[in-house]
């Protein structure tokens, strides 16, 4: 038998770039600009961000960097890719041609290694020098705020607090209000002995960390009235998915309004619950509806669900006294329904967060007592 011996490559008889290359050029170029200007002009609100669902002046910087980077996202994407295919036809291996058909060699081509240098670095300058005048605009506003809020991020709701305002708003019950056209800044931090959080409103494309003892700011102007979403963005435990909240942005006038009147209401509002017209059935339809997805009305402290079973809550050996030393009273009971708690046991939301009326208050602390 006599051995095959390897024959050297056969190289594709098409030189250059191709007969084709002038026109592929032209028909991508035109794909190119009609790409363009759809990204640009289209009303693609579901697929790109665009001013109708931008609801911050820094919304507007942001969308302005993303839209550059699609458009050249889109240009690279057409011609790597169209270009790929042409060459990838126009080199091909002919019908009949050898197994082994190579297409033309192209080493140490200068020309080529410097446009395929320049064009990238220019690219990438050009993108840098925008990202950080955009960048610089989010972190050092040049505007005065006319409002300081603060946002506090609990184990699994927001707290909102504003200037004169005796008490915080709650979430989900209760909604953060911010004023159209008025520079605002957002003073963010999560609860004491709490975990990390981010505070994120889609509509204003930034989302900003709330750490315990560390506080963080956003600094925006609201250019749009109406409801969003607040979510939390960063993973916090078990009921992450549902840490969600409100933002009504008013106009200024109805804003200052609705201030207004929160601060009258939390003004008029004191600790006014008495106990003594509290209802054990009432509470115990109260504790089936509120209290029974995390506590055990069955068993004693050990009893766990996700806090603490209660059984037995006022003389219950193994449960830790609801206030350091003291043996826990109905009023303790009330105070922490009312103000919620975080500890070494874990954490509940306070009354607002709860949806808690003074009636529901004074009638779990008549069945909670009861349950001996
Ligand atoms: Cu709070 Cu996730």
């Amino acid at each position: 038998m006599s051995q095959v011996a390897p024959s050297a490559p056969q190289v594709v008889p098409v030189k250059g770039l191709g007969p084709g290359f002038g026109a592929v050029t032209v028909v991508l170029t035109i794909v190119n600009i009609a790409m363009t200007l759809a990204v640009l002009y289209l009303p693609l609100d579901f697929l790109l961000p665009s001013e109708s669902n931008a609801a911050s002046d820094s919304a507007l910087a942001v969308d302005g960097l993303f839209k550059f980077m699609t458009v050249f996202g889109v240009a690279i994407t057409i011609y790597v890719t169209g270009y790929v295919a042409y060459f990838a036809w126009v080199f091909r291996r002919r019908a009949g041609e050898p197994i082994n058909t190579v297409g033309v060699p192209i080493h140490d081509s200068t020309k080529l290694e410097i446009w395929w240098t320049v064009l990238p670095t220019l690219l990438l300058v050009v993108l840098m020098v925008y990202t950080i005048v955009v960048w610089k605009q989010l972190q050092f506003p040049n505007t005065a705020a006319s409002l300081t809020t603060e946002v506090v991020a609990h184990q699994f709701y927001f707290e909102f607090r504003y200037p004169g305002l005796q008490g915080s708003i709650y979430s989900p019950k209760g909604e953060m209000h911010l004023p159209a056209g008025r520079p605002v800044k957002i003073l963010v931090t999560a609860g004491e002995g709490d975990v990390i959080h981010q505070f994120w409103v889609p509509e204003f494309r930034q989302k900003i960390a709330a750490v315990p003892g560390m506080v963080t700011e956003l600094n925006i102007t609201p250019i749009r009235t109406g409801r969003y979403d607040i979510a939390c963005s960063e993973y916090c435990g078990k009921n992450h998915s549902i840490m969600q909240a409100k933002l009504v942005v008013d106009s200024p006038a109805d804003f200052d309004k609705w201030l207004a009147a929160a601060r009258v209401a939390a003004a008029k509002a004191g600790p006014t619950i008495d106990l003594a017209t509290g209802d054990a059935g009432a509470g115990k339809t109260a504790f089936t509806q509120k209290c029974a997805a995390c506590h055990n009305a069955a068993g004693g402290f050990d009893a766990k669900i996700v806090g603490p079973g209660l059984l037995h809550i006022i003389d219950d050996p193994a449960h830790p006294k609801l206030v350091d030393g003291s043996a826990p009273t109905p009023e303790d009971i009330e105070n922490i329904l009312v103000k919620g708690y975080t500890g070494p046991i874990g954490a509940m939301p306070n009354r607002q967060a709860n949806g808690l009326t003074d009636g529901d208050i004074a009638n779990l602390v008549a069945y909670l007592v009861s349950l001996k």
